[in-house]
Formats: C-alpha cells, sequence, structure tokens
C-alpha cells in the first residue's frame, strides 16, 4: 500500500490516506511553491488570470487541511520579486488576490485560530494590497494555531542580500564583530526570523526548480515534486506527499 503513496495517481481515498499517516511525524513546516495556474488556464483556452482565480480558491483547502493535520507553518509562494516582468495586467490581477482572499476567508482563518504572517518586500506592494494583508496580520496577531506564512513579493537572493546588509550595519555601528556573526545571527536577520525551517517542500507543475524560493531555509527540507497543476491540487495530493515525506530518512548528513 505504501508503494502507491509514492505516484500522485494513488487510487487510494482521502481517509485511507490519512490513516497510513504517522501522526507523530506531520512536517511541522511545509513550503509550497504554487506553480501551473498559467498553464491550467491555457490547457482550457482560457486567459491566464483565470488560472489564478482557480488557484486562489485551492489556497483554502490547503490551509484548512494543513491545520487539521496539525501542520505548524504552511509557507505559500505567491508572488516572486520576479513575477514583476509579467504582463501589466497579470499583475495587477496577481495583487487583487490576496484581499480577496482575505476579504473571502478572514473570518474563516479567525475561527480556525489561524495566524497569518508575511514574508516579502510589502512596502513595495501596492496600497490595497498592502493594506489587506496587514490588516489580515493584526487581526490574526494574537491567533495561535497553524502560521500561514505568505510569501509575497519575496525573493530568497533579496532576502539574503537584505539580511547581510542590515549585519554590515550593525558591524559599522560596532555593536558585532565579524567574529561574533554565526548562522543564529543571520536568520534573526532574515524573513524567517523566529521560523523553523521547512520540513518538506512541495511544488507543484512539474518544474523542479527552486526559483528564488527560501534558498537558504531548505538546506535540509524534503523536497517533493508533482506535474499536478496547481488548481488541480487538492487535500489528497497534500497528503500523499506527507505520506512519502514520512518514508524519507533524514540524516543531516549523518548516518
Ligand atoms: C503560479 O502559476 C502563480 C504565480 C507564479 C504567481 P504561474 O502563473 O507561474 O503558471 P505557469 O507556470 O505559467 O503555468
Ligand atoms: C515561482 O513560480 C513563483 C511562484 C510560484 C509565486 P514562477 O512560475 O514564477 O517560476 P519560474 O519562472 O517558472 O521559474
Ligand atoms: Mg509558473
Amino acid at each position: 500500500m505504501l508503494e502507491k503513496l509514492s505516484k500522485w495517481k494513488s487510487s487510494l481515498s482521502s481517509q485511507e490516506i490519512k490513516d497510513e499517516l504517522d501522526q507523530a511525524n506531520i512536517p511541522k513546516h511545509i513550503a509550497i511553491i504554487m506553480d501551473g495556474n498559467g498553464r491550467w488556464a491555457k490547457n482550457k483556452g482560457l486567459p491566464r488570470i483565470a488560472g489564478h482565480r482557480e488557484g486562489m480558491k485551492v489556497v483554502n483547502k490547503v490551509v484548512q487541511k494543513a491545520n487539521d493535520l496539525g501542520v505548524e507553518v504552511l509557507t505559500l509562494y505567491a508572488f516572486s520579486t520576479e513575477n514583476w516582468k509579467r504582463p501589466k495586467t497579470e499583475v495587477d490581477y496577481l495583487m487583487k488576490l490576496p484581499e480577496r482572499f482575505l476579504n473571502n476567508e478572514l473570518p474563516k482563518l479567525m475561527e480556525e485560530n489561524v495566524k497569518v504572517r508575511l514574508m516579502g518586500s510589502i512596502e513595495e506592494l501596492p496600497e490595497h494590497t498592502k493594506k489587506a494583508v496587514l490588516k489580515a496580520v493584526r487581526e490574526t496577531e494574537n491567533n495561535t494555531g497553524l502560521i500561514l506564512n505568505f510569501a509575497l513579493n519575496y525573493g530568497s537572493r533579496f532576502e539574503l542580500m537584505n539580511a547581510i546588509k542590515k549585519i554590515a550595519k550593525q558591524v559599522e555601528m560596532g555593536t558585532l564583530t565579524p567574529e561574533e556573526l554565526n548562522e543564529s545571527i543571520l536568520e534573526k536577520n532574515m524573513m524567517t526570523a523566529e521560523l523553523r525551517d521547512p520540513d518538506l517542500l512541495i511544488r507543484t507543475s512539474g518544474e523542479i526548480r527552486l526559483s528564488n524560493f527560501m534558498l537558504w531555509q531548505v538546506a535540509y527540507s524534503e523536497f517533493w515534486f508533482t506535474d499536478v497543476l496547481w488548481p488541480d491540487f487538492n487535500e489528497k495530493h497534500l497528503t500523499e506527499a506527507i505520506a512519502v515525506y514520512q518514508k524519507r530518512a533524514r540524516r543531516y548528513g549523518g548516518v
């Protein structure tokens, strides 16, 4: 039965897969590169934005499922620092999605005790997007359930450069010496400060690359790739990814 779990086209029902999961070994931090919206739309003869709209609906389901399973942190790559290269109409649409999602879902996120968190250059977002996401962060601030970490205008190289600049300033001011600098100090200056590293990284749509996502933090993450396009992704795929994760031996360089 477990062999079947390594393929996404498993014939198992979600209840059966859930029964297969070891509740004591649920990845605490799952990060997802939600990819394939454009191709999903193209396959259906629809404009790319139709794929983004459909993809937004999947976010709901995945958040709910991750919360049910007891995942502590769910990081979702929603917009990269490179995605500004896309046509303006597409970027404009993508910038409307966070507020649309949060307008619909914030009451439910509150009910489910989800804490919204952001990772990325929020200052550069359009005012309406910034306002919506910061409101969600503020309103869910005291929630203690799943941390829903949206990577919005996020780029890993920018994040690292930014952390290095902050550290260089501290050295310049004399509050830190180069000898004192260590991994933990670097991490405290990154956008994931206080978050544990992802245990499981998922990318949809068949692309086998990181696209500037959490380069430092995924050093020892387990990767799971699927050909499924993000709008077709569902709770069952998430559970399958976790089942595969649970079969991996994480050695961290040891034996
Ligand atoms: C992922 O889907 C969403 C974002 C990157 C914002 P894409 O829009 O990249 O879809 P494809 O890769 O073109 O199919
Ligand atoms: C990565 O997907 C960014 C997000 C999912 C938000 P892209 O579609 O932008 O990545 P590339 O261009 O295929 O590498
Ligand atoms: Mg893509």
